[in-house]
């Protein structure tokens, strides 16, 4: 990849899908992620004189990691608030929170039970809000997911890429993200459990445009036939842990094993987000083994969050 590409001035004052940044400001944001990559002293008081407030209602080790270090390293300061224990508009109304928020910081970094509660937040203030995972959304890991691959792969265009088990924040993340970069995703879930309606019609549209298949299936191994990378997450994402027990059942036959993976392309790659339940989701040989890349992709957040940073600042 070569150097800097400029965000266009139109680009949304706030990240809270992903769907708010056409193909051209996500192959963009990619580029913008590599320049910071390679020339990181470049980049160092981007965010000089700005307080980021990362609110978080959920556990986290990367993606809370990734933000402190990639907004110090920009200059920036981050003042964290630990909601694990008391939901956002419990104590306030969420437009009173952001509100208040907005007077002293100048940026919200926020990861939420419910995607609501970041449009509403977004609603009410003027400076940028970034979902940091919702329950329907996870736009940063998805971006990294797709600039780790570029890394691996140069053009991701036309790329086959195939994700089993929970149509959930993840998947719809990764969906949106195909559709804007031209990565041909093959989507295997149980009957009860595909993406969102609203999500996969969007993604739909925007695949039209850029001449990308997607396609859904219920059995695993036709989907990852021929796949050049395999994708997998926790069959009970944060906030359904009541429902463990009937997911560990229905998921059972998507799991990712070496079998499976032999259905795939030759070296095919191996994701995941992570959090990762070994034994579950994926066996430890395919998660520890050669061709996974759940690492770099772990690495990848930090700049791709710096990019998206710089991106809504400049
Ligand atoms: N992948 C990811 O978002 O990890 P954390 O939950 O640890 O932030
Ligand atoms: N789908 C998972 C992703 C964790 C990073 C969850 O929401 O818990």
């Amino acid at each position: 990849m070569t150097a800097s590409l400029t965000i266009p001035v139109s680009i949304a004052k706030d990240l809270l899908t992903g769907a708010e940044w056409s193909p051209a400001d996500t192959r963009e944001l990619l580029q913008r992620t590599a320049d910071i990559k390679a020339r990181p002293s470049r980049f160092t008081s981007v965010l000089r004189g700005k307080h980021i407030a990362l609110i978080f209602e959920k556990p986290s080790l990367r993606t809370r990691v990734t933000f402190e270090v990639g907004i110090q390293s920009m200059g920036g300061d981050v003042v964290f608030l630990d909601h694990t224990q008391a939901r956002l508009g419990e104590r306030e109304s969420i437009p009173d929170v952001a509100r208040n928020l907005e007077c002293w910081v100048q940026g919200i970094v926020a990861r939420v039970y419910e995607q609501r509660v970041l449009e509403e937040m977004a609603a009410s203030i003027n400076i940028p809000v970034v979902n940091a995972l919702s329950d329907k959304f996870h736009p940063c890991q998805a971006l990294a997911d797709y600039f780790t691959l570029e890394e691996k792969v140069g053009s991701l265009k036309g790329f086959k890429l195939a994700y089993v088990g929970d149509g959930n924040n993840v998947c719809h993340s990764l969906l949106f993200l195909a559709a804007r970069l031209g990565v041909n995703f093959r989507i295997a879930t149980p009957a009860n459990y595909a993406p969102a309606p609203d999500v996969l019609s969007d993604a739909k549209r925007v695949a039209k445009e850029t001449r990308t298949r997607i396609e859904l299936f219920t059995n695993p191994t036709e989907a990852v036939a021929g796949a050049q990378a395999v994708y997998t997450d926790s069959w009970t994402s944060m906030g359904f842990e009541a429902e463990e027990k009937v997911r560990r059942n229905v998921f059972k036959a998507y799991q990712v094993n070496r079998k499976l993976m032999e259905q795939a392309a030759p070296g095919a790659f191996f994701m995941h987000c992570l959090p990762a339940h070994r034994g579950a989701e994926v066996t430890d040989e395919v998660l520890d083994g050669p061709t996974s890349i759940v690492l770099k992709q772990s690495e990848n957040r930090m700049y791709v969050q710096k990019a998206i940073l710089h991106a809504l600042y400049s």
